[in-house]
């Protein structure tokens, strides 16, 4: 946002740069375009750089701590009444995907349906996977984790 979009020869305007960190870490860059009339600088480009500090992921935690405030509005509330391909994008995919720290859809896979069934029901003890079944105090019914092995294995 431009406080003034009329700047004469030499004058001066402020400018007002929004930045959305949420679920960002680390440095992050925002680019900014100003368009003018200038015959000599009709663009300017600014480049932003901020650090954003995460307070989620800086200490350890029991695995399923995931389930709990404030934790589960990124970790749980997005995959409620969900199941299969979408509920893994909103639970799972943060992370199994490559470049992260769980095996990806495709190293699953090779795994035995029971195999999967029970990992995602129970935990796998000593990583952070937690158990999401309701067993173990989990979001997850067994027909949403059933619907997930389905999609992991491409029933
Ligand atoms: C604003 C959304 C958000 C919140 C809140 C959040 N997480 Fe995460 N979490 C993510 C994302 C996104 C990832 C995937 C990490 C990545 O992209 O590198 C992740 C990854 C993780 C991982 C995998 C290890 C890692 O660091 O990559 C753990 C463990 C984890 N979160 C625990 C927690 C715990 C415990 C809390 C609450 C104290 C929490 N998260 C709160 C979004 C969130
Ligand atoms: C906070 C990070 C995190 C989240 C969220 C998460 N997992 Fe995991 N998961 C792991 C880690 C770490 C392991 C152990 C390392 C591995 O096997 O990839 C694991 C292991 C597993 C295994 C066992 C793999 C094996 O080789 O035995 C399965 C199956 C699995 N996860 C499925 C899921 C599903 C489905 C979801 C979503 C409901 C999910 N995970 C959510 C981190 C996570």
């Amino acid at each position: 946002m431009v406080s003034s979009d009329h700047i004469g020869p030499g004058g001066e305007t402020e400018i007002e740069v929004k930045v959305e960190t949420k679920g960002k870490r680390g440095r992050i860059t925002k680019t900014v375009q100003i368009q003018s009339n200038d015959p000599r600088r009709p663009l300017v480009v600014i480049k932003l750089y901020a650090d954003v500090i995460d307070v989620y992921h800086t200490l350890n935690y029991p695995a399923d701590q995931i389930f709990r405030t404030p934790c589960r509005q990124c970790h749980v509330d997005r995959g409620i009444g969900k199941s299969g391909a979408q509920l893994f994008w909103a639970d799972c995919l943060m992370c199994h995907q490559r470049g992260k720290i769980a095996s990806p859809v495709d190293k699953l896979r090779r795994l035995p349906e029971e195999v999967l069934r029970k990992a995602i029901e129970e935990g796998v003890p000593g990583t952070p996977m937690p158990g999401f079944g309701t067993i173990k105090g989990g979001p997850l019914t067994i027909d949403q984790i059933r619907s997930l092995v389905r999609y992991i294995k491409g029933l």
